[in-house]
């Protein structure tokens, strides 16, 4: 049985009832939602209507009809920054924790479009990540987007504290939930939040193929996609419906129906559970290792608040190669290199040998965690001989 610590990337394994509705979404109601007025198009309908309610319960969006499925987070991220209106010299303030989903969109506007990005973190002089955001800030500013946790290191950024504090400043605020949808509470009202983008395949243990967008009803956006939307088909111009709008072609049904079994599991567990247990595997994890000598740990340590996610490097070590014999030898899933996110390599610098990345889910057991740090140290030595 592999021991898969790679939940940053995928949770894995799902609630069994996740593959249950998606199985029964093909087998008995396999219909284009929203397209036909026959049941059992209504029967597919109807599983995402309740999707779309569950997520916007859970988020605190202000309009169930602004949540918008997509493929995964990065079309969300992709809709959120380039759905807006540039300008040249329009600017934004994003973090050096983001990935690539949101640093390559913006590195192509200032490509493009001439938009100004600056990647803060705080720094002896602005010492919180609100400062250092907040000087950043100029009458150009359009928009804060911000990781709400890092996939690399597991750091949580206090996006509350941060969206509170943009209050009418007539900034956009988009927070990336990547890594914490289905781990912490978010709420899109009390932290200010304008959109807010994740996937529904890792903390919310749905299926892959599914991505979700909110966004609150003030903030205009353009559809990146246009197309077909089941309405007022006679016109040129995209409808300016919301979900419709933004949701050109068919939805996956089957991923929405998983996600929703998903995140009934999430709610079932209670998110303080799940991330007391993911935040105690981390701890675990970094006191093994920190026992082992030439290991390093990047990022927050085990005294501090934290995801699930633990990386480190060995002394003259190659992480790929170590990933590797884990993955042959010890049947250990992990991700070693640097992973999408090259800015956050960049500000610890591990940019030249990357990091090996174990990260954990609900499922994932103390005993796994030993096992890894067993593995690590033998692989370790064996290597270092
Ligand atoms: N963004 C995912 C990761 O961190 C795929 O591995």
């Amino acid at each position: 049985m592999m021991i898969y610590l790679d939940q940053a990337a995928s949770s894995f394994p799902k609630p069994t009832t996740v593959a249950d509705a998606m199985v029964k979404a093909v087998n008995e109601y396999g219909a284009n939602p929203g397209r036909s007025g026959h049941q059992l198009s209504k029967c597919a309908s109807a599983v995402i209507d309740k999707t779309r309610e569950k997520v916007q319960k859970m988020f605190r969006n202000q309009s169930v009809d602004r949540v918008v499925f997509s493929l995964n987070a990065t079309t969300a991220l992709n809709q959120a920054i380039d759905g807006l209106s540039w300008k040249r010299g329009d600017h934004v303030v994003a973090t050096t924790f983001e990935h690539n989903s949101v640093r390559r969109p913006l590195e192509r506007l200032k490509k493009e479009k001439g938009v100004l990005v600056d990647y803060v973190r705080p720094n002896e002089d602005e010492k919180t990540w609100e400062e250092a955001i907040l000087n950043k800030i100029t009458s150009n500013t359009k928009l804060v987007i911000v990781t709400h946790g890092s996939n690399v290191t597991g750091e949580i950024i206090p996006v509350e504290s941060i969206g509170v504090s943009l209050k009418n400043s007539g900034v956009m605020y988009c927070v990336d939930a990547s890594q914490t949808a289905g781990v912490l509470p978010i709420d899109m009202e009390a932290m200010n939040i304008d959109m807010l983008a994740f996937p529904g395949h890792k903390g919310l243990l749905g299926p892959q193929g599914v991505g979700v967008l909110l966004v609150k009803n003030h903030v205009n956006l353009r559809p990146i996609n246009v197309g077909g939307t089941g309405s007022h088909s006679e016109e040129l111009e995209q409808p300016k419906i919301w979900p419709a709008g933004w949701e050109s072609g068919t939805l996956n049904t089957p991923g929405i129906a998983g996600l929703l079994k998903g995140i009934q599991e999430v709610e079932k567990r209670g998110l303080s559970t799940i991330f007391e247990h993911e935040k105690s595997l981390s701890i675990h994890c970094i006191k093994g290792l920190k026992k082992l000598p030439g290991i390093h740990i990047v990022g927050p340590g085990e005294e501090e608040n934290r995801l699930g996610v633990v990386s480190f490097y060995i002394d003259g070590v190659d992480g790929l190669e170590v990933a590797m014999i884990l993955d042959e030898h010890y049947q250990i899933a992990v991700r070693a290199g640097l992973h999408c996110a090259p800015l956050t390599h960049e500000s610890y610098e591990t940019s030249d040998k990357g990091v090996i990345r174990a990260s954990f889910g609900i499922y994932n057991t103390k005993e796994e965690v030993d096992q890894l740090v067993a593995a690590i140290e033998e692989i370790k030595d064996g290597l270092l001989e």
